[in-house]
């Protein structure tokens, strides 16, 4: 498996494989990344996108996430698709790539936010000392 930031040219295969339909969130993340507002990190295997997640630099979009976590970037949109891919350690390889992106910048701490009811993923998330 490869994990490396997103290009423009992977744009039409993510859509392809991880459809994202009318949200276009792929597009909306790699102009994100182009602005420097984020880094879009793509799992690869055989040359096909099985996960992606986005390290956002300035933190949450919630401005009160924000006010207590400052200067911590934010891991969002972490995916693993098809659902098959799961539980094979693909989702835990793009944390630890956004660890390792986030380290080089010489941000040590690095955020996420699980929905209450999303107990696989917290418990996922826990595990690796979030
Ligand atoms: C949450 C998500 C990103 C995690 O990615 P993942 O690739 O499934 O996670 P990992 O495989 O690294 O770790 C999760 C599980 O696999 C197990 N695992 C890790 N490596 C493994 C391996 N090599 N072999 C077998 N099992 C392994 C872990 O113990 C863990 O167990 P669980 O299935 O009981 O949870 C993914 O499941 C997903 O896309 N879920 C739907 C969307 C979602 O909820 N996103 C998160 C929003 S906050």
């Amino acid at each position: 498996m490869i994990i490396r930031e997103c290009r423009e040219d992977d744009l039409s295969l993510l859509e392809h494989h991880i459809p994202s339909g009318r949200t276009r969130i792929h597009e909306a993340r790699f102009h994100r990344q182009q602005q420097g507002l984020s880094t879009f990190l793509t799992a690869w295997i055989d040359f096909v996108p099985v996960g992606h997640g986005e390290i956002r630099w300035r933190g949450c979009a919630a401005a009160e996430v924000r006010e207590r976590y400052a200067n911590c970037p934010e891991l969002n949109g972490l995916a693993v698709w098809p659902p098959e891919r799961q539980s094979h350690g693909i989702g835990t390889a793009i944390i630890h790539a956004a660890e390792a992106t986030a380290a080089q910048r010489g941000d040590h701490h690095i955020g996420l936010g699980v929905d209450d009811h999303n107990l696989r993923a917290a418990a996922l998330y826990l595990r690796l000392g979030y």
